[in-house]
């Protein structure tokens, strides 16, 4: 869909829903990570690209204090709180993520807001549907009240609403990518310090693609086993007296994690993920500078998919039969995006074998009696704008 048409849906549905006009639509993009993954919220670096698919949010000012959010996806479900008794956990579900971002610029909404969202990110399917719709409220909101919040304080308003008001302990991977990204670019982003370059990827003129495969499986743990690995590495970091796991470099350096007791053991697994995820994303990075053929990025997916099932075992069966099948059908290098514990896998392939690589994934599910997965190639599209 381009972006006036969902536009004009979305302001159309506004219309249908408070019976009245909207004061503008704004847009943000779920991302797909092309390798960095659970490096964020130690410091590291991280590569994402947006996605074409996006959340689209129309919104216009109140004078009655109140917060109203809709949902296109969500018909019938409307939430409604005042501003001023806004708190953490309520609105739960989708509506917790606009509310949060609202709660997070808590004294500079004067009035009250009407919010109605609309979108294509898949959900549940780690490509960041929940980081799309806070950074287009997040957008939506600072331009139409015009507050002086650049693109840092943005992606910190709309990491605050998923933190602090939905309860997820994420880092800033995904609300970076949504606000910062760049068509035809990936975000090499470094996390410690917020330095970033739009690095230019374009794998067509190699004759490759990207392509997202949706396995269509998502885990009740996966928040607590996110929350677990994140515990995990604050303590290894601990351990080895550093602040953040990132300041190491050599995987010699996590020897003292050893100490030969079970818990050392996990330890030394989960750092050692972080800090050899790190040196694959400088990696990548410098293939993509230069003039290498990008095919050699391949394998260093798929060790960064070893990595998260065997140091960091945060995959699942499902997730690992769909690397295993997009590498027998050709691709050069494949893994998991995303928290872990289901969602989607990415694979680098020859441009013209993603029906192939499809097949050969659809197949292998079907004797998992799992059913077919939805894959797209990814285009790297537009990080957060005003589309009306
Ligand atoms: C989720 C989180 C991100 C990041 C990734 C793993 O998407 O929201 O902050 O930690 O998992 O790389």
């Amino acid at each position: 869909m381009t972006d006036a048409a969902a536009a004009e849906r979305v302001a159309a549905a506004f219309a249908d829903s408070f019976g009245q006009q909207s004061e503008g639509v704004w847009a943000a993009p779920g991302r797909v990570n092309v390798i960095g993954e659970h490096t964020d919220y130690n410091g590291g670096f991280v590569l994402p690209v947006a996605l074409p698919h996006t959340i689209r949010a129309a919104v216009a000012r109140r004078d009655d204090g109140l917060l109203v959010l809709a949902s296109a996806q969500h018909l019938g479900a409307r939430a409604e709180v005042a501003v001023a008794d806004l708190e953490p956990g309520r609105p739960e579900g989708w509506a917790g993520y606009p509310a949060g971002v609202v709660h997070a610029l808590a004294g500079r909404v004067p009035g009250g807001l009407s919010i109605l969202v609309d979108g294509d990110v898949p959900s549940g399917a780690g490509l960041s549907s929940s980081a799309a719709l806070s950074c287009s409220v997040a957008l939506a909101v600072r331009d139409l009240l015009d507050l002086d919040l650049d693109a840092d304080a943005l992606i910190d308003v709309a990491r605050r609403a998923e933190n602090d008001f939905v309860g997820a302990p994420t880092g800033a991977l995904d609300q970076s990518a949504s606000v910062l990204c760049t068509a035809g670019h990936a975000l090499f982003l470094d996390t410690r310090d917020g330095t970033r370059e739009q690095v230019p990827l374009d794998l067509a003129a190699a004759g490759l693609a990207l392509l997202v495969i949706d396995t269509g499986t998502t885990h009740d743990h996966a928040e607590g086993g996110y929350r677990d690995r994140r515990r995990e590495c604050e303590r290894a970091a601990e351990r080895l007296g550093v602040d953040l796991l990132r300041e190491i470099e050599d995987v010699a350096a996590l020897d003292p994690l050893a100490d030969g007791s079970d818990e050392g053991d996990v330890l030394l697994r989960r750092a050692r993920h972080v800090v050899t995820e790190d040196a694959r994303v400088l990696q990548v990075v410098a293939t993509l500078r230069g003039d290498a053929d990008p095919r050699v990025i391949g394998p260093v997916l798929t060790a960064g998919h070893e990595s998260l099932r065997d140091d960091f075992e945060i995959s699942v069966p499902l997730v690992d039969a769909c690397v295993e099948a997009a590498l027998a059908a050709g691709a050069h290098g494949a893994r998991m995006v995303g928290g872990g514990f289901g969602g989607s896998v990415v694979a680098l392939i020859e441009a013209g074998a993603a029906d192939d690589i499809t097949g050969a994934v659809t197949e292998r599910f079907a004797r998992e009696q799992h059913r077919a997965p939805r894959t797209f190639v990814v285009i790297p599209s537009a990080g957060a704008r005003r589309l009306a």
